[in-house]
């Protein structure tokens, strides 16, 4: 958007520039919005190529690292998740319409609810994962959340099984979610991608 009006200081604009301002508002998704939408994005993304460490023959060292850094960030995931729950669900912010025929809009909402439902679902598995696993897992490096035993053998089997497939239908949604977005941007060429996208990155 490219109407100089609309940077003008609020006191110099007419009531027209004022309306016109809501308008483009509307359109968009709130900088908090897109910040946590991106945040868990990547996040998440880096944490399923980086959690297929995990079923490599590494030393018990690596591992001990590699769950430091891996339960610390999924934990944060969480914590953006449920934020971004409670902004959709709860506080219910504004959400600038899809503009989209209903089968589109079904679709889309449906793969965003099993996303939003996993964002949970892969942490909380992570979290009653690490705590049955036989390897010691430190939280942010200083709490021991872990009860390092091999008498819980079977709990860590059954939880992490569910964990993983959690993990991979997330893939698979992920690739629906963003393929649909790039379909609109590329193909359709409509603003559906364009309002998640934050202002320095928007051409
Ligand atoms: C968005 C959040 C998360 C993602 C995307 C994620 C992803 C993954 C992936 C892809 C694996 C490998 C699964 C496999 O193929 O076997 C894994 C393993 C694991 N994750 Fe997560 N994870 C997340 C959060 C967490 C959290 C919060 C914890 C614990 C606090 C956790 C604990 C574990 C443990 C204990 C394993 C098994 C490691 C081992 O084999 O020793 N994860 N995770």
């Amino acid at each position: 958007m490219t109407n100089t009006k609309l940077a003008m200081p609020l006191d110099t604009q007419s009531p027209q520039d004022l309306q016109q301002q809501s308008q483009v508002n509307k359109s968009q998704y709130s900088f908090p919005y897109k910040v946590l939408h991106w945040a868990m994005a990547l996040v998440m993304i880096a944490l399923l190529i980086a959690g297929q460490q995990f079923n490599f023959n590494i030393s018990d060292e690596y591992r001990h690292h590699g769950l430091i850094f891996h339960s610390s960030v999924g934990t944060l995931a969480l914590i953006a998740a449920f934020s971004l729950l409670i902004k959709r669900f709860l506080l219910k912010h504004h959400r600038p319409e899809s503009g989209l025929p209903y089968l589109q809009t079904l679709s889309a909402n449906l793969v965003q609810f099993a996303l939003y439902a996993l964002a949970i679902a892969i942490p909380v598995t992570g979290l009653l994962a690490a705590y049955y696993s036989p390897h010691e897992v430190m939280l942010f490096g200083s709490y021991k959340i872990s009860l390092a035993s091999g008498e819980t053998e079977q709990a860590w089997t059954t939880i992490r099984w569910l964990h993983r497939w959690a993990t991979r239908l997330t893939m698979l949604l992920l690739a629906c979610h963003a393929g649909a977005a790039l379909y609109h941007h590329f193909i359709v060429k409509d603003d559906v991608l364009r309002k998640m996208i934050i202002k320095p990155f928007r051409r």
